[in-house]
């Protein structure tokens, strides 16, 4: 069992997303101690801006790229690789202005790839086809304010999670769980009461039939 573990928050002993998936992660192992873990910290290392050269390249056949458009994909190439070995992938996403951190979005830009983790077969009725196999996915969502989860008061402003429903899917990743921890802004009884819940979700998802 080999768990992909990425955090994205330029926050360190302050976030909740960091802490959030690394209990998830040390439960997890007191459960299966042979479970190994990658990690790959967004938040310190920015994956590049995809650009015009990637987009030549990446939209290349593999066999006809010039060794110039092979290396402008060997970052993507061993995050791609990094995400097709595990067989599970938790993740720490702070809301940013509704959306994921700019950080994500490049991870994402990275890694949704043509003829690597989807197809595009434009003659078939349903043109994409994803090349991920499926694997249990937790999402752990950290926000200022709370109610953004699909049932809450804000759910219509949430486009974390609707966006991660979108994309992941769309390369094969199905199964997914998502984890909120809510009101940062406020602190106090609040944010505390809020952790909490966060904390005996991850709990429950650690105990339960994740892996079917
Ligand atoms: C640039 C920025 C944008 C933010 N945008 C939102 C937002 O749209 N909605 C919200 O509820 N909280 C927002 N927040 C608050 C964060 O989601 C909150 O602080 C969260 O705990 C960050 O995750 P972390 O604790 O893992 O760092 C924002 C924070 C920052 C720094």
């Amino acid at each position: 069992m080999k768990i992909l573990h990425i955090d994205a928050s330029p926050r360190y002993s302050r976030s909740h997303t960091r802490k959030l998936t690394q209990d998830f992660i040390t439960l997890w192992q007191e459960k299966d101690p042979a479970a190994t873990v990658i990690y790959r910290d967004l938040g310190k290392a920015l994956p590049s801006f995809i650009n015009e050269n990637w987009i030549a390249a990446a939209f290349t056949a593999t066999n006809q790229r010039t060794p110039e458009q092979q290396q402008q994909l060997n970052e993507s190439d061993s995050l791609v690789e990094e995400l097709m070995t595990a067989d599970m992938l938790v993740m720490g996403v702070p809301m940013y202005n509704f959306g994921v951190p700019a950080s994500v979005k490049a991870w994402i830009d990275q890694i949704v790839r043509v003829g690597r983790t989807f197809l595009f077969e434009p003659e078939d009725a349903q043109p994409y086809k994803p090349l991920l196999t499926d694997k249990p996915t937790i999402i752990m969502v950290a926000t200022g304010d709370s109610g953004y989860e699909p049932d809450g008061p804000y759910a219509s402003l949430n486009q974390v999670e609707p966006y991660l429903r979108t994309v992941l899917p769309f390369i094969g990743i199905n199964q997914l769980h998502f984890v909120y921890a809510g009101n940062d802004e406020f602190g106090g009884e609040r944010l505390a009461q809020s952790l909490v819940q966060a904390e005996l979700q991850i709990q429950h998802l650690v105990d339960g039939p994740l892996l079917r």
